[in-house]
């Protein structure tokens, strides 16, 4: 039998009616890592408090000693040093309040703009919905991402990893991905594990600038801050956006990046003297970020009905996607973006390898018109590629082989998108259905970047009902298709009124 949900960490807390206090005693601290002797009745994960106010908490024990993760600053810790344990798991406070600010693992404001007035206190670790409380992921989250709602698409529940070598825009895609959820009801959280500040200051920058803010807040432990608190802070961004999801609330969470958070689970564990597996990663790696990543997902009616999605952030060396974290995460997660450098640095921004990058899940739940325009896509794009090596020698090629030259560079302008600049799925239905039709294949790729800049904006104000009707049904109908083939057909009118 399933077990019901509440069998979790929090009923254990409700039903908990004494009030276990302990004293015990600090042998040893080593790094982020203090030994206690004297805590009998600890469990894993319960917070603890040193008698100088630092908090932690119990990684570990055996017969004789606890092992605690320091979550201050270790040097105010001495040997010989009281500290006080209640047999609770690590709570956070969770609440409406928290969008629109920056908070720490411990949910505590890091913006200076005061205090947040929270609602509950969620435990930092739990567990995952079981099956009975899911159901099969059917609705679109929409990524304003061109190449990735057409080809790599993501469902509300899901997880798509994204992955790639170092500045190859991994960030700004997540971010913008956030950026395209304005007014449409979801909760985004960017959580920041040990990255510098300057990253966390670029993205609550980007976020801030796109307007993002109204449904979004920032979890952030930087490189600066303790090690414990870093390997905590993807657990509170998990416990916050829980409480949004048991709203019946749709969360997107992007964790920027798990590679920071593997290394810190490494240092931990070494300190805690437990035997060191491939690339020195704890025996234990697979276990951490797949207890993690299973907290997403999309819970049934009777959950209230809520979701969270995950995009969680991967960085590899050299383009290995084989290496021990690249490959535990991917096969964790239901698909992955892969970013790469070459892309990237000709021009084509995002940078998504289509050969390498996949989504298991999101396909199913593409809308009907969506569907209809992106089924081709893929195949010619990467026919197109392939096309594209081996002719890049060849002089006089067949006028076949031209012809489809021609459609590709057309594709590839389409689907180069800005940084900050989120289209609207209507907006990628008419661009990729004028591909679709041929009715770019005879035009130059200045005609193709107006075509993609202006078109839209000229549609809407020629025929609004037709936007918004594509908007609603998501679907081509025969009516809306007689009606853009007559706008493709104005817009391109050689003396016709000029769009815009
Ligand atoms: N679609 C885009 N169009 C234009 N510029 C972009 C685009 N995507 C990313 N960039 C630029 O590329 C640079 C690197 O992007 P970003 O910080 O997102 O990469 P990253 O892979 O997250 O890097 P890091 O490894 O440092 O985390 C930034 O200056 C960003 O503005
Ligand atoms: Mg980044």
């Amino acid at each position: 039998m399933v077990e019901p949900r509440e069998a979790d960490g929090r009923t254990a807390l409700k039903s908990r009616q004494f009030d276990i206090k302990e004293i015990g005693l600090v042998r040893e601290v080593k790094g982020m890592v203090a030994r206690i002797v004297g805590l009998p009745s600890c469990i894993s994960g319960q917070l603890v408090t040193f008698s100088s106010g630092v908090l932690g908490m119990i990684m570990g024990y055996d017969l004789h000693e606890a092992h605690a993760l320091i979550l201050g600053d270790a040097a105010e810790i001495r040997t010989g040093e009281q500290v006080y344990g209640r047999a609770e798991p690590l709570r956070i406070p969770v609440g409406d309040a928290v969008i629109g600010r920056v908070v720490n693992a411990l949910a505590e404001p890091m913006d200076g703009q005061g205090a947040i007035a929270y609602a509950a206190h969620y435990p930092i670790f739990r567990k995952a919905p079981g099956i009975m409380e899911r159901v099969p992921i059917a609705k679109p989250l929409e990524t304003g991402i061109k190449i990735l709602d057409t080809m790599v698409p993501i469902g509300k529940g899901q997880r798509e990893l994204i992955l790639g070598d170092r500045m190859t825009g991994k960030t700004t895609l997540a971010l913008d991905t956030i950026l395209n959820q304005q007014g449409k009801g979801v909760t985004c959280i960017y959580c920041c594990i040990g990255r510098s500040y300057s990253t966390l200051a670029r993205a609550v920058q980007h976020l801030t600038a796109g307007d993002a803010m109204g449904f979004t807040f920032i979890v952030a432990e930087t490189a600066a801050a303790p090690p414990g608190r870093q390997f905590l802070v993807p657990y509170a961004a998990c416990a916050l956006g829980e409480y949004f999801m048991d709203q019946g609330k749709d969360v997107l969470i992007v964790f920027d990046d798990l590679t920071r958070h593997a290394w810190i689970h490494r240092q931990i564990s070494l300190l805690l003297g437990r035997p060191p597996g491939r690339e020195a990663y704890p025996g234990d790696m697979f276990y951490t970020h797949s207890q993690l990543l299973e907290r997403a997902g999309a819970l049934s009616p009777e959950k209230g009905g809520g979701s969270m999605t995950f995009l969680p952030i991967v960085e590899t060396q050299q383009g290995d996607v084989t290496g021990h974290i690249p490959s535990n995460v991917i096969s964790i997660t239901d698909g992955q973006t892969y970013l790469s450098t070459p892309l990237f640095t000709e021009g084509f921004k995002p940078a998504i390898d289509l050969g390498l990058s996949v989504s298991r899940i999101g396909s199913k739940v593409q809308s009907s018109a969506m569907r209809d325009v992106s089924r081709p896509l893929r195949l010619e794009y990467l026919q197109f590629k392939e096309l594209e090596r081996v002719t890049k020698l060849r002089a006089n090629l067949s006028e076949d082989m031209a012809k489809k030259l021609t459609a590709g560079a057309v594709l590839r302008e389409l689907l180069i998108q800005d940084r900050s600049q989120p289209v609207p799925t209507e907006h990628q239905i008419v661009l990729f259905e004028a591909h679709r039709r041929g009715v770019l294949a005879t035009r130059s790729i200045e005609e193709v970047r107006r075509f993609k800049r202006e078109f839209f904006g000229f549609l809407q104000q020629k025929n609004p009902a037709l936007v918004e009707a594509l908007k609603v049904t998501q679907a081509l109908t025969d009516q809306i298709t007689a009606r853009l083939t007559q706008a493709y057909a104005e817009f391109f009118k050689p003396e016709g009124v000029r769009p815009l």
